[in-house]
């Protein structure tokens, strides 16, 4: 049988250090685990390359598993999305039809008062974001900027049929019956037609899980009830654009989007479980690129969350998440959590963990 390989591809920013470190944390608990690196983003454009060379492509299609560090950089603004470094997200959610996007938000012991809202508000918060990942406004067409009668105009299209969001509607609510049981619908019903048709097949999924508490938020009420009550959520589910900025909003609320990790998985199956792309959900930062004092909680983590749902390993994913919420609640931090206390660098930060395994 073929060893078990993970395709590494750190991209861009902050994105090769974090990478670097959430690899040694993988190597470390599943040495059996082949990890080989590819070029993506800017690193590829960089050197002439397409955002996802073919090359970096036969990669991920023998892998088991994609982890990725982060794509986009200040230079590529302005540039049309085929010669961006964003494009190859864009292409690797399409072509591995990466549709469930899970974003896990939570506290850790210790971090509270790093958040923006009071301690109290945040503390216990456990909540998950369903984000749907390839519909709606991102891939929807037209698509495109056009110049008509000698103006120049744009339009993207919002468009879902129900199969998408039926299916997506699933992973909410299988998710929530392993935590709270509680899932909240995202939706502005009350101006898209795609948030009606939303709501109507959340509501007929919902039927088949009577032991879930459904309810329904528009998305504008959503945001505002996030930082005003946000230990009430449990499961989020929502479409490809309310849930890319609902998840960072809700990031946020731990004191730092550098913790937290995101899972993209699809239909294709792989030897032990579901092939999937992992990911950090904060982003490149080339502000503190290089400068080895990027928090690598999140990359870590996404690689817990690699090893549960491609390679159905919840002990070692496990055995990673109690190492970082140990470092943590040690005190340890990087310097964006640091506040009063010394700060630890990236590799630091990855060694104390490592330690704790
Ligand atoms: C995310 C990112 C991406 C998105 C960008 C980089 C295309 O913000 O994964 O949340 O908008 O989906
Ligand atoms: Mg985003």
């Amino acid at each position: 049988m073929k060893a078990p390989e993970v395709a590494v591809l750190p991209g861009d920013g902050i994105g090769p250090e974090v990478t670097r470190a959430a690899v040694r944390v993988l190597r470390a608990v599943r040495g059996d685990i082949e990890c080989s690196e590819g070029l993506v983003g800017g690193a590829a454009l960089e050197r002439g390359l397409t955002a996802y060379p073919a090359e970096t492509r036969d990669l991920c299609d023998r892998a088991d598993a994609i982890l990725f560090g982060s794509v986009g950089l200040p230079q590529y603004d302005g540039k049309p999305l085929p010669e961006r470094p964003e494009f190859a997200l864009f292409l690797l959610r399409r072509d591995y039809e990466l549709y469930a996007n899970l974003r896990p938000v939570q506290v850790f012991p210790g971090l509270e008062d790093a958040s923006s809202l009071k301690p109290e508000l945040v503390r216990g918060l456990d909540l998950l974001v369903v984000r749907e990942l390839t519909g709606g406004i991102y891939f929807g067409q037209p698509k495109e900027q056009r110049t008509v009668e000698g103006v120049d105009e744009a339009v993207d299209t919002m468009f879902y049929r129900a199969p998408e969001i039926e299916r997506i509607a699933r992973v909410a609510f299988e998710a929530a019956r392993a935590r709270r049981r509680k899932v909240t619908s995202v939706d502005k019903q009350n101006i898209l037609e795609t948030s009606r048709l939303w709501r109507r097949v959340v509501d007929a999924v919902a039927r088949e899980y009577p032991d879930v508490r459904i309810d329904h938020l528009l998305v504008d009420n959503a945001a505002m009830q996030l930082v005003r009550r946000p230990s009430e959520f449990d499961v989020i589910v929502t479409e490809n654009m309310f849930g890319d900025i609902l998840s960072d909003e809700a990031a946020i609320l731990t004191g730092s989007i550098g913790t937290l990790p995101s899972a993209s998985l699809g239909t294709r199956r792989v030897a032990h479980g579901r092939f999937g792309l992992y990911e950090p959900i904060g982003g490149t930062a080339p502000d503190i690129a290089g400068k080895n004092v990027a928090n690598p909680t999140a990359a870590i983590l996404s690689a817990a969350l690699l090893l549960r749902y491609s390679f159905g390993d919840d002990a070692n994913a496990a055995c990673i998440e109690s190492a970082v919420e140990r470092t943590y609640a040690d005190g340890l931090r990087t310097s964006e959590l640091a506040r009063a206390t010394p700060a630890l660098p990236t590799q630091g930060f990855t060694e104390a963990v490592l330690e704790r395994l």
